[in-house]
């Protein structure tokens, strides 16, 4: 994985186009239940205050360690679970105020594609009947020209006609992922989540199904909300990286800024953790200490703090949020929605925090550039 295979977005002009979807300081709490005593234990804060854009026909990557909030901010979006606040517009049109009926037809424009495609897929379900199913739904086609339309996106996904008939467990993993496929595919959405598609697959046909989703996406224009828990599968899938940890947002980039300048002291450790295929190139691996902390119960302040390596970190971090803000190379230049590098540190200058604030704050250190050796050049 060199860089000059990341994905970029060319400077182009779409500098002012308009976003596909917009979330705006998203949060889902799930009350959690009363203990064995009935004492209240409060909220899992799973999506605590998370914004991005999704521009047509690109790919961005949401990336973060397990039960970081992937999950619950994709499903969010799609309504598959209801946000507790912020605000979701798909085309202009508020998702969150929908009623039954217009968020049916919507859906037909965003869909999903599951982690789990055995999971996802009703057993007793044949393959044809479940991509049918949401041709029916949607009212798109019926009778002998829905079969046409499922052989057609058998062949789209690299099955043959005669997996119409068969059953999920008949079926390879990589199989059923690209019958999930095709299930999202069917009713002609401009925008699916990829929620972690190939994470349960072998490895060996988990590039298959990365291949495929990458065509699919530039003969049919698609965006892609694509989830991963970690960096190496995104590298050359997303056009933009947005990085989560404990139910926020805490570094943004296009792919090739992050790779190449990564700010935020956790994308700083995860990517440490991408292997280098160059034996020439040497990373220094940063060991997080200790576990992410229970969403339950985050830590206050910069939600990284326990963990934090950068060196200038200090009691500030334990009581300031830090602001989601533009920061590195790119930011100098001036940004476009679609091509901006911000990060969520008070510690890596600039920042508009500012020192007074700091030191009102506890701050003993000074903000200062941390960037641990992470790539050979
Ligand atoms: N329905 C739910 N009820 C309570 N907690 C939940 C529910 N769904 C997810 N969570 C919790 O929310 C957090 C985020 O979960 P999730 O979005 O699945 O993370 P990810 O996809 O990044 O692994 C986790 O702590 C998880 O246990
Ligand atoms: S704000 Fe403080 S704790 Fe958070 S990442 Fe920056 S230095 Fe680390
Ligand atoms: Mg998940």
């Amino acid at each position: 994985m060199t860089s000059a295979a990341t994905r970029e977005t060319p400077w182009r002009a779409t500098q002012h186009r308009a976003p596909l979807l917009s979330v705006r300081d998203l949060v889902v709490h799930f009350p959690v239940r009363k203990s064995l005593f009935g004492r209240p234990r409060g909220v899992v804060r799973a999506v605590d205050g998370v914004s991005f854009d999704v521009f047509p026909g690109e790919t961005l990557a949401l990336v973060g360690e397990s039960g970081c909030g992937k999950t619950t901010t994709g499903r969010a979006v799609l309504r598959l679970i209801e946000a507790t606040s912020g605000s979701i517009t798909f085309e202009g049109v508020d998702v969150r105020a929908l009623g039954r009926e217009p968020l049916r037809r919507l859906r037909r424009q965003m869909q999903i594609v599951f982690q789990d495609p055995y999971a996802s897929l009703n057993p007793r379900m044949t393959v044809g009947a479940a991509i049918r199913e949401g041709l029916i739904i949607h009212r798109l086609a019926e009778g002998a020209e829905a079969h046409a339309r499922v052989r057609r996106l058998l062949d789209e996904v690299g099955l043959r006609a005669e997996h119409a008939s068969r059953y999920p467990h008949e079926l390879s993993g990589g199989q059923r992922q690209r019958v999930g496929i095709a299930r999202a595919l069917a009713v002609e959405p401009r925008f699916i989540v990829c929620d972690e598609p190939v994470s349960a697959l072998d490895v060996s046909v988990q590039a298959q199904v990365v291949n495929l989703l990458q065509d699919l996406q530039r003969q049919r224009g698609l965006a892609y909300l694509f989830i991963a828990h970690d960096l190496s599968v995104v590298e050359h899938v997303a056009d933009r990286i947005a990085v989560m940890y404990l139910g926020h947002i805490v570094e943004t980039a296009p792919g090739r800024a992050l790779y190449g300048e990564p700010l935020m002291p956790y994308t700083q450790a995860l990517l440490s953790a991408v292997p280098v295929p160059d034996p020439t190139v040497r990373r220094a691996r940063i060991v997080l200490a200790g576990d992410v902390p229970s969403p339950v119960d985050p830590p206050p302040g910069c939600v990284f703090n326990p963990r934090c390596h950068h060196p200038a970190r200090d009691a500030a971090c334990t009581k300031i949020a830090p602001p989601l803000e533009p920061k590195g190379r790119l930011s100098e230049s001036g940004q476009d929605p679609d091509r901006e590098h911000l990060v969520a540190c008070i510690k890596q200058p600039p920042t508009r925090v500012s020192w007074e604030d700091q030191r009102a704050a506890g701050a003993t250190q000074e903000p200062m550039l941390h960037q641990p050796g992470l790539r050979g050049r």
